[in-house]
C-alpha cells in the first residue's frame, strides 16, 4: 500500500506513520516542518521494511503540496491512500484584537486538508481499479467540531469545514471508487494536548487511538467519531442550553 501522511513528525500523524510501516505500506510519502524528526520518523519507517520519502513542506503552501503530490505519484507509482492529518489547535484569545492566530489556524486545518487531498484526485481517478476501489483520502477533523465551546470557536469551526467538506468529496467521489473518511478523535496524547490546561475527559494513548483509526479507514467508513463516551457527551453538550456552555472554561 502507497500510503501518504502529512503532520508525520509527531502526535497521531508519527504514530500513523510506524503502524502503517509496520502493517503492509509499501511506499510512505512523510510531510512536516520540522525535518530532524521528520527524518527519525523515516528512520523508524525504513527498519520496519517501508520505502520512504520526506517532504519537509508547509501544507499551506498550495503549490508546493501539488508538486509534492506529482512527485510521489511519480516515485510510488500512485497513492492508494492519503491522510490530511496535519493541523493545530490555539484558543480564540478574541482580547488580543489580532485575527492572525486564528486565521493561521483555519489555513492551515482546512486549506491545509484541501491542498493535500485534491491534488492526489486526478491519478486517483486514473488508476485501475483493485475490487472496484481506486484511492482513499482521510481527514482528521475532531469532536471539538461538533459544537463550539468558550474560547474555542475557531478551532470547531474549522473542523466542522472539514468534516462538511469530506461529506462533500464523499458524495462526488465514491461513484468513482475514490473513498473519504473523516476521522473524528477526541481526546489523544501528542504535542497538541500537551498544552492544554483544562481537564481532557476519556484522553487514549495515541498508539491505541491509531489502531483505532486505522480500523475505520481500513472499513473505508465514512466517519468514524471515537471514543464512544466522549462522543455521548458531545452529543449531550449539542443539546444543554447556551447558559451552561458557556460556563465551560478552556
Ligand atoms: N490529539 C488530540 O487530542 C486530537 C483530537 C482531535 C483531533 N486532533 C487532530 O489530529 C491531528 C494531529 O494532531 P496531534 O494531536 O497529533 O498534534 P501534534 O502532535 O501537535 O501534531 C500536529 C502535526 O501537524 C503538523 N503541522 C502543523 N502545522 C503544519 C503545517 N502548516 N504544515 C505541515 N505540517 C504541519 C506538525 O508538524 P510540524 O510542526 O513539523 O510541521 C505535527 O506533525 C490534528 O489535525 C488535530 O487537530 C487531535
Amino acid at each position: 500500500m502507497r500510503v501518504v501522511i502529512t503532520g508525520a513528525t509527531s502526535g497521531l500523524g508519527a504514530e500513523l506513520a510506524r503502524q502503517y510501516a509496520a502493517n503492509g505500506a509499501t511506499h510512505l510519502g512523510l510531510v512536516g516542518r520540522r525535518e530532524a524528526l521528520l527524518a527519525e520518523v523515516a528512520e523508524a519507517c525504513r527498519s520496519s521494511g517501508a520505502q520512504v520519502q520526506t517532504y519537509t513542506q508547509d501544507v499551506t503552501d498550495g503549490k508546493a503540496m501539488v508538486e509534492l503530490a506529482e512527485d510521489f505519484v511519480g516515485w510510488a507509482g500512485g497513492a492508494d491512500l492519503v491522510i490530511a492529518n496535519a493541523g493545530v489547535g490555539a484558543p480564540d484569545n478574541l482580547g488580543s484584537g489580532d485575527p492572525s492566530a486564528l486565521t493561521w489556524m483555519m489555513d492551515v486545518n482546512v486549506n491545509g486538508v484541501i491542498n493535500t487531498l485534491v491534488p492526489f484526485v486526478k491519478s486517483m481517478q486514473a488508476a485501475e481499479p483493485v475490487r472496484g476501489r481506486r484511492g482513499h483520502l482521510v481527514a482528521i477533523a475532531s469532536l471539538a467540531g461538533f459544537r463550539a465551546l468558550p474560547h474555542h470557536g475557531g478551532y470547531a469551526a474549522s473542523k466542522i469545514a472539514v468534516r462538511t467538506l469530506m461529506d462533500g468529496f464523499s458524495y462526488a467521489l465514491e461513484h468513482k471508487g475514490i473513498s473519504a473518511t473523516t476521522i473524528n478523535p477526541g481526546f489523544v496524547v501528542s504535542e497538541m494536548t500537551a498544552k492544554n490546561e483544562f481537564p481532557m475527559p476519556f484522553m487514549l494513548q495515541t498508539d491505541v487511538a491509531v489502531r483505532r483509526m486505522r480500523r475505520a479507514i481500513a472499513r473505508r467508513n465514512r466517519t468514524y467519531s471515537f471514543p464512544r463516551r466522549l462522543y455521548f457527551l458531545i452529543w449531550l453538550l449539542q443539546r444543554l442550553p447556551r447558559f451552561i456552555v458557556s460556563r465551560v472554561r478552556g
